[in-house]
């Protein structure tokens, strides 16, 4: 067993070009060469895997064998290349992991990897042991590239989870609310505006006052009775479930009309009721959306288009207004369209925003329909 010829450098592979220079560059590109057929390996079992068919299959190795500690069961997961000859010992490849540095055993290079690995590579040249500590590196990193990216997809995932049961939370905690204000409170305010009535009825206006003080109760029963209304909506309308995605922004399009003067048009074409998770979000979308023209845009018109194509559904929000620039905005300023992408991007949608100063603004949204 000797120690890797640290500086005294030999060629790796076939070609034995001239002089140390020489053999360093063939060095160099031979590790170039190995990150770039290691990128993206997912696991770093696969990028040691990568690494021993890389160099065996270019012929700068004659053999090869990767020793990965298994999670549980035989100590060791290996995988072989190349022509077989005599391959170290599990005991050695114990040793040379437990030492962490690379090894010559038995005309074998012995490279550990990853805290996790030893790649070993047999009948082939000299190498230094730069180039050694090198193919440990980019098998090494690699790794942990990929280590990185599943922990963060892992997040992501966990993330979504989370949105997902959250959102639906929060519009089954909407609706009950809704159906509380609209039921409850709805039906004893009407049932006061009908007293009120009757009582008016029976009192000469021309009287004591006390006219005049039923005629500002029932005023201010109406108002309170239509806040209500006003407010169950907004929360979730209740057409949304029954009489599904039309038929409620459109009533949320006169809405909008009859409080704040701007016309809507709203056009619906889906051949039948969608999904109630799709209709929510489509919905929430166009919600966000008409309420941004009418915080924002200044606009005199607004359109609401939904249709269904080629296995996804569409919707686009256009209004006529003074537009901005999307690029501007800084992430805090837009949680709602932040909001907006969300729900979409959970049921693998897609949101996109054309805007620019002067030239309104339209929101498109895409779902994949099942
Ligand atoms: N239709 C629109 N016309 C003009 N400007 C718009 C329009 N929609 C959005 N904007 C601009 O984009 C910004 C971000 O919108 P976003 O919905 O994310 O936030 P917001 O409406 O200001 O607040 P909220 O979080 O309550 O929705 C707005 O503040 C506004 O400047
Ligand atoms: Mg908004």
């Amino acid at each position: 067993m000797n120690d890797p010829p640290a500086g005294r450098a030999g060629p790796v592979g076939h070609v034995r070009p001239d002089g140390p220079a020489g053999h360093r560059n063939l060095e160099l590109e031979t590790l170039l060469e190995l990150s770039r057929a290691l990128e993206g390996a997912p696991t770093g079992f696969e990028a040691a895997a990568l690494a021993l068919r890389t160099l065996v299959a270019e012929g700068r190795f004659a053999a090869g064998e990767v020793w990965w500690r298994a999670e549980d069961g035989p100590r060791w997961r290996t995988i072989g290349a190349g022509a077989d000859g005599d391959r170290p010992d599990a005991v050695i490849v114990d040793e040379v992991m437990a030492s962490g540095a690379p090894r010559r055993v038995e005309g074998w290079w012995l490279i550990p990897v990853a805290s996790e690995g030893v790649l070993g590579l047999g009948g082939g040249p000299d190498v230094s042991g730069s180039f050694l500590l090198g193919v440990a590196e980019v098998v090494t990193a690699t790794a942990q590239g990929g280590h990185l990216r599943r922990r963060l997809e892992e997040k992501e995932a966990q993330r979504s989870r989370l949105l997902r049961a959250l959102l639906t939370a929060q519009e089954e905690e909407r609706g009950r609310i809704a159906r509380d204000l609209h039921d409850q409170i709805g039906q004893s305010l009407t049932a006061m505006l009908l007293g009120l009535d009757r009582q008016l009825e029976r009192l000469d206006p021309s009287g004591d006052g006390a006219h005049g003080e039923l005629r500002r109760l029932r005023g201010l029963t109406a108002v309170t009775l239509a806040d209500v209304r006003r407010i169950a909506l907004d929360l979730r309308p209740s057409v949304l479930d029954e009489l599904g995605l039309a038929a409620a922004l459109r009533r949320f399009a006169r809405e909008l009309h009859e409080r704040y003067g701007i016309a809507v048009t709203v056009l619906v074409e889906v051949p039948e009721r969608l999904s109630r998770q799709v209709e929510t979000v489509l919905y929430r979308v166009a919600q966000e959306a008409l309420t941004n023209v009418v915080r924002h845009a200044q606009a005199a018109e607004a359109s609401i288009v939904v249709t269904v194509s080629r296995g996804s559904v569409q919707l686009v929000v256009e209004d006529d207004g003074v537009g901005f620039d999307p690029a501007a905005l800084a992430p805090a300023e837009r949680i709602g369209l932040i909001g907006m992408r969300e729900r979409l991007e959970l049921l693998g949608g897609s949101l996109r925003l054309e805007s620019a100063p002067g030239s309104g603004c339209s929101v498109h949204g895409r779902l994949p329909l099942p």
